[in-house]
């Protein structure tokens, strides 16, 4: 689509649960808005700053002067606030706010918006497009499970913390000839499991792409103990589920909040066990993985998102998002990811190659 009036004041936000990196994001479209005599509105937690009428600032490059190394997000964010079905608390229902933010949107003289999120941000982007609102997206997660991109930024520092955190399982697992299992998030793609897995060294991983058999990962442990390895760390992904069952849910959907995952390693921990009759322990990273300073290669693939979604806005490419194909930087129509998960493909070389190691999939 081809821009009607020049884009001279963008508005910046960002939804869904935080990554390391979106710092850097909003610090790279001001100071690249800036280079090109734009204005930038940071709008607060997500789209409620365009529902509520007080809840957005003025972003200059001393306002983000010094957040690149830090993680969270300056603006705050939200994963239950989508405005075309806003969750009303006093009667559990919910309601259309669309139109109050496309208002919002031209009361605050926005020409813009840069849409930083996951999928449901990047889908909401989406429909706000078909409203008429011109604006690019920016995809977030550590799970990297965005389709159209080989990574999301946030992915690389939750996989450097799960990496550290298996380092220091090792000897303590060592030391006890103890098996540990380690649990990390991901949703239902095994793309943090698979990577720590084979950055820290693990003897199992267990991914939701690949329904596991305890059985094979106790023989597994078995025959390391019998070659004289007597401890073993097994990483598994949050939604990894059994041949034939499910993933462990910690607290099902209700309302405008999605089901949450977790539990899958006390369960496993459990069972393997009484398999292999060795002391288990198990071990949640939970929101670690989600703090902390983004790695390097996050604060770079951050910061080029954000300066190219600048770029798309100045040239007037609109509805699309910004993409890693590397080593490119691109525009990928946000139509091309909405309903869509990025999966770990069985036959992917990650996987291979982690087989070749001797590490068990489980399967
Ligand atoms: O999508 C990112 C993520 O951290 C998932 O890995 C995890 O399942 C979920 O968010 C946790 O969400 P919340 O912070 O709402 O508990």
């Amino acid at each position: 689509m081809l821009a009607e009036k020049s884009v001279r004041r963008i508005g910046v936000l960002t939804g869904g649960g935080d990554a390391p990196g979106l710092n850097a994001v909003i610090r790279a479209v001001v100071k690249s808005a800036t280079t090109s005599k734009c204005e930038v509105i940071g709008l607060e937690d997500s789209f409620d700053g365009l529902i509520e009428g007080d809840r957005w600032r003025r972003l200059t490059p001393k306002d983000v002067t010094g957040i690149l190394r830090i993680g969270g997000t300056i603006l705050g964010t939200t994963n239950r606030g989508n405005p075309f079905a806003y969750p009303i608390e006093t009667s559990g229902g919910t309601m259309d706010y669309s139109a109050r933010c496309v208002e919002m949107f031209h009361q605050l003289k926005l020409d813009a918006l840069v849409v930083i999120g996951g999928d449901g941000t990047l889908t909401i982007a989406h429909e706000f497009s078909k409203l008429g609102v011109p604006l690019v997206g920016v995809p977030k997660t550590i799970d990297n499970d965005i389709v159209e991109t080989t990574n999301t930024f946030g992915f690389d520092t939750a996989v450097s913390f799960a990496t550290d955190a298996i380092d220091r399982l090792h000897t303590t697992a060592e030391a006890h000839h103890r098996v540990i299992v380690v649990e990390v998030m991901g949703r239902y793609a095994g793309w943090i499991a698979l990577y720590s897995g084979v950055a820290g060294g693990a003897d199992v991983i267990l991914i939701p792409e690949i329904p596991f058999d305890l059985e094979k990962v106790a023989r597994r442990i078995r025959d390391r103990d019998h070659a004289g390895a007597r401890f073993s760390i097994v990483v598994v992904a949050e939604g990894a589920k059994p041949v034939g069952g499910t993933h462990v849910v910690l607290q099902e959907a209700h309302g405008a909040f999605v089901e949450r995952l977790g539990g899958v390693a006390a369960r496993v921990a459990v069972d393997l066990e009484k398999l292999t009759g060795k002391e288990t322990r198990s071990v949640v990273l939970g929101h670690l993985q989600r703090g902390g300073a983004p790695t390097s290669f996050d604060r770079v693939l951050a910061t080029r998102f954000g300066a190219r979604a600048v770029e798309l806005l100045m040239e007037g490419t609109f509805d699309h998002m910004v993409a890693f194909h590397p080593p490119d930087i691109v525009a990928v129509p946000l139509e091309k990811i909405v309903g869509r998960a990025r999966t770990v493909p069985p036959d992917f070389d990650v996987i291979r190659t982690a087989r070749a190691m001797g590490i068990s999939m489980g399967d």
